[in-house]
């Protein structure tokens, strides 16, 4: 049979990676599939850059609607990224009855509904693989190993670049903009790096995560987004001694209501800086690597390890999805995998919960002036929002450097840490208000949700 077609929309680190791994191996990818696949048609501004990436043999154009309105080609691949001419392309590939795959989860996380609706109109494909997690099988293993289950939660570190600085400030104890500035220099942080530590890329997969495991729309808008700027060495050197380590995570849970506790059901959807405890696998996941936390009723947890980015590691899932649609194209497309892995027809209207209605735990950190009877005001604040202590730990005095006036006379300075068990976040902002207004309490409260992930 002859080979299937591939168009290439931008041939950058994951463009050129998937050119190299599929002509490295097209004999066993051939025998997967059951035919060849070829890209042979790329398009990309920079022309030149696209000629010395797949060498002679492959048209090469700067225009890609030209492959687009390639009548040979069967598949598209969007590389090009972002919301704007990339969400044009795709919507216009996909008119032109060519299926798609595409690495951009920031185009799906916030125009997926409509991208994936044109695509079931028109009865073709839409495969994301390479979206979240890069080189982790994380959307097959969703949609398709784990389709029996009801899934319970899910917890990733889906942003290598977050991570990566993370791992950096524990072990050298250094703070967020020296590493930062370090991580540029080695290549590990883009010139802009707002979208990684600003917690919107890992946001975004979270959001489609969340889609396909709880069949509701996608809903970037909805997601609760927090990045790890704030984050200063001395609270991840307090979380140690606690035993846990900082991640950012991305978080999605199904949550029944609770009338007595006056609490919704829904679904929680959010990225933030997060304590777990440093026995969890995930916890030892450093450096630039991904991993995600899947609990399902009936498999218990389980756990997905590997390289989030990267040239080979994302062509390998951009591959995937090449070889899912080779198998599938010839499928009547009701019989194959729905994009969000439930019918379209059945999809849940559960809502995303606001960040006030979230239940987690807390660390909170409050340096405050070290006098009598501090303590037992800011526990009081916490037993009165019903709101109640795992662990407190105190600095000894002389760790924190410089005194403060209080009236006359002057006093030293200490961090009151404090772990507490499940609150809903509503209570925690208003007792977080009442402690801030304590004139002993002499700086912004620092806090950072818990999760046990047990
Ligand atoms: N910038 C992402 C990361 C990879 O640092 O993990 C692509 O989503």
């Amino acid at each position: 049979m002859k080979p299937i077609q591939v168009g290439l929309l931008g041939i950058g680190v994951v463009g050129s990676g998937t050119f190299n791994v599929l002509a490295r191996n097209q004999e066993e990818i051939k025998r997967r599939a059951g035919r060849g696949i070829e890209i042979t048609m790329v398009a990309d501004l920079d022309t030149a850059r696209a000629r010395a990436a797949v060498g002679e043999g492959v048209q090469v154009v700067s225009d890609a609607r030209a492959v687009i309105a390639n009548p040979d080609i069967d598949i598209v691949i969007e590389l090009i990224g972002g919301y704007g001419i990339a969400k044009t392309l795709v919507l216009e590939a996909i008119a032109a009855g060519k299926h798609v795959v595409t690495a951009n989860k920031a185009l799906l996380a916030v125009h997926g509904t409509e991208i994936f609706a044109a695509a079931s109109a028109k009865g073709v494909m839409v495969a994301f693989e390479a979206a979240v997690a890069g080189g982790i099988p994380i959307i097959k293993a969703l949609r398709e190993g784990l389709t029996a289950n009801r899934i319970q939660w899910i917890a990733g570190i889906i942003n290598g670049t977050t991570n990566f600085i993370l791992s950096e400030m524990r072990d050298k104890g250094l703070d967020f903009a020296v590493v930062l500035k370090e991580a540029q220099r080695l290549g590990y942080a883009e010139a802009d790096p707002t979208f990684d530590i600003e917690g919107v890329d890992a946001a975004h997969k979270a959001t489609l995560m969340s889609a396909i495991a709880f069949g509701v729309p996608v809903q970037f808008d909805k997601a609760y987004v927090e990045g790890i700027t704030k984050l200063g060495a001395a609270d991840i050197k307090y979380a140690e001694q606690l035993g846990y380590r900082i991640k950012l995570l991305g978080i999605t849970k199904r949550r029944a209501g609770d009338a007595a506790k006056g609490t919704a059901e829904g679904i929680e959807l959010r990225v933030h800086p997060c304590l777990i405890p440093a026995k969890r696998l995930i916890a030892n996941v450093e450096g630039a690597m991904n991993a995600v936390v899947v609990q399902g009723d009936a498999v218990g947890t389980t756990l997905y390890y590997g390289k989030g980015a990267g040239s080979e590691p994302t062509a390998s899932a951009v591959i995937a999805d090449l070889v899912d649609i080779t198998r599938l194209q010839t499928a009547d497309p009701l019989h194959r995998v729905p994009h969000l892995a439930f019918q379209p027809n059945a999809m849940s209207s559960l809502t995303v919960l606001p960040m006030s209605e979230v239940i987690t735990s807390y660390y909170l950190r409050l340096r405050v002036a070290d006098e009598t009877g501090v303590l037992a005001k800011v526990t009081g604040i916490l037993a009165t929002a019903g709101i109640s202590i795992d662990a407190v730990l105190q600095r000894e005095a002389d760790e924190i450097s410089g005194e403060v006036a209080i009236g006359q006379t002057q006093v030293p300075q200490t961090d009151v840490i404090i772990l507490t068990h499940d609150c809903v976040e509503a209570s925690m902002n208003a007792a977080m208000a009442q402690m801030q207004a304590l004139p002993s309490v002499l700086e912004p409260i620092t806090r950072i949700r818990k999760e046990e992930l047990a």
